[in-house]
């Protein structure tokens, strides 16, 4: 089995690399980090495996100075943004592999999420809005963070244009307080909603269906409450194989390029900034824009 101990990262990437071309499954032996701060730890192990689009497997401890590491290629096939579904609605319905994510799970979406929860007060909140609701997990992530009772106290209104999502999120909330509706998001108006103090938003307003620019003008303006709060959320990610992978895809290159997600996080960053609102950018895989409004 190839020892990799002694190579550089270099050379060891080299190595993958080759190794990778023609195995779906690799293994090799590497220096013990537990024991020796000049190893690469476990992190670099699983950024590594992520940078060459593989997991990295349970690593076996063979002494005091060896372990033994398994890279598995992930099937870059298997993954909702290569996913063809003839219905545009359906395109993140109950039918499709973007169903089966759960971001809850991903702790560089879920504490930005927290975080971004926290900054708002949600508890304080009395109308929150969601766009892009799809199975309802951010409202569930709500609920567990606050307590049943709390979340009782808040209307929350979800928004899709996909009645099969609509139906599984209906089916978790069926509670008074929480309200679904089928529509189009560019068409929110016609909805004739109550203003919200919070309207929450995750990777839904760069979908191609949304005027991005025109959109977040006009939902803070006709939407939002005088003291009403942002969360806005952009993948700087993608998810294949079931793994969540660093780096936002952009058209026209085959590395993560992110010139696209940062020109429209930082135009809602300014136009928020004109609008009165304190902002701040923060998360990894996702990026959270929250902004609450400020009083003076
Ligand atoms: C990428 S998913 C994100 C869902 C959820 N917020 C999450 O992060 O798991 C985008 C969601 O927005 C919905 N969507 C996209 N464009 C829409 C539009 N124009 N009107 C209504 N819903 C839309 C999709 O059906 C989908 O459920």
């Amino acid at each position: 089995m190839k020892n990799l101990k002694n190579l550089s990262l270099l050379s060891i990437n080299s190595w993958l690399e080759d190794r990778l071309k023609t195995n779906d499954t690799i293994s090799f032996i590497a220096q013990n980090p537990d024991n020796n701060r000049n190893a690469l730890g476990i992190k670099a192990w699983v950024n590594i495996a992520e940078l060459h689009y593989c997991k990295l497997l349970t690593p076996e401890k063979i002494s005091n100075s060896e372990i033994r590491l398994y890279f598995k290629k992930l099937n870059q096939n298997n993954s909702f943004h290569t996913e063809v579904i003839q219905q545009q609605e359906e395109k993140y319905g109950i039918q499709s592999k973007f169903f089966n994510i759960d971001k809850n799970r991903e702790p560089t979406f879920l504490l930005a999420y927290k975080r971004a929860l926290e900054a708002v007060k949600i508890e304080g909140r009395k109308e929150v809005l969601n766009l892009g609701i799809n199975k309802a997990d951010e409202f569930e992530f709500i609920r567990e963070l606050i307590g049943e009772e709390s979340f009782n106290k808040i209307n929350f209104k979800g928004i899709d244009h996909s009645q099969t999502a609509l139906d599984y999120a209906k089916n978790r909330f069926p509670n008074d307080n929480v309200k679904f509706y089928r529509h189009d998001i560019n068409t929110i108006s016609q909805l004739n909603l109550p203003k919200s103090d919070l309207i929450i938003s995750i990777g839904t307003l760069q979908s191609p269906s949304i005027n991005y620019k025109p959109f977040l003008m006009s939902l803070i303006q006709e939407h939002l409450t005088k003291n009403g709060a942002l969360i806005l959320a952009f993948p700087n990610s993608r998810w294949i194989d079931g793994e969540l992978i660093y780096g936002a895809k952009a058209p026209n290159y085959n590395y993560s390029e992110m010139s696209l997600l940062f020109n429209d996080v930082i135009f809602a960053k300014k136009y928020l900034q004109q609008k009165r609102f304190r902002v701040t950018i923060t998360g990894r895989e996702y990026i959270f824009i929250t902004a609450t409004k400020i009083n003076n």
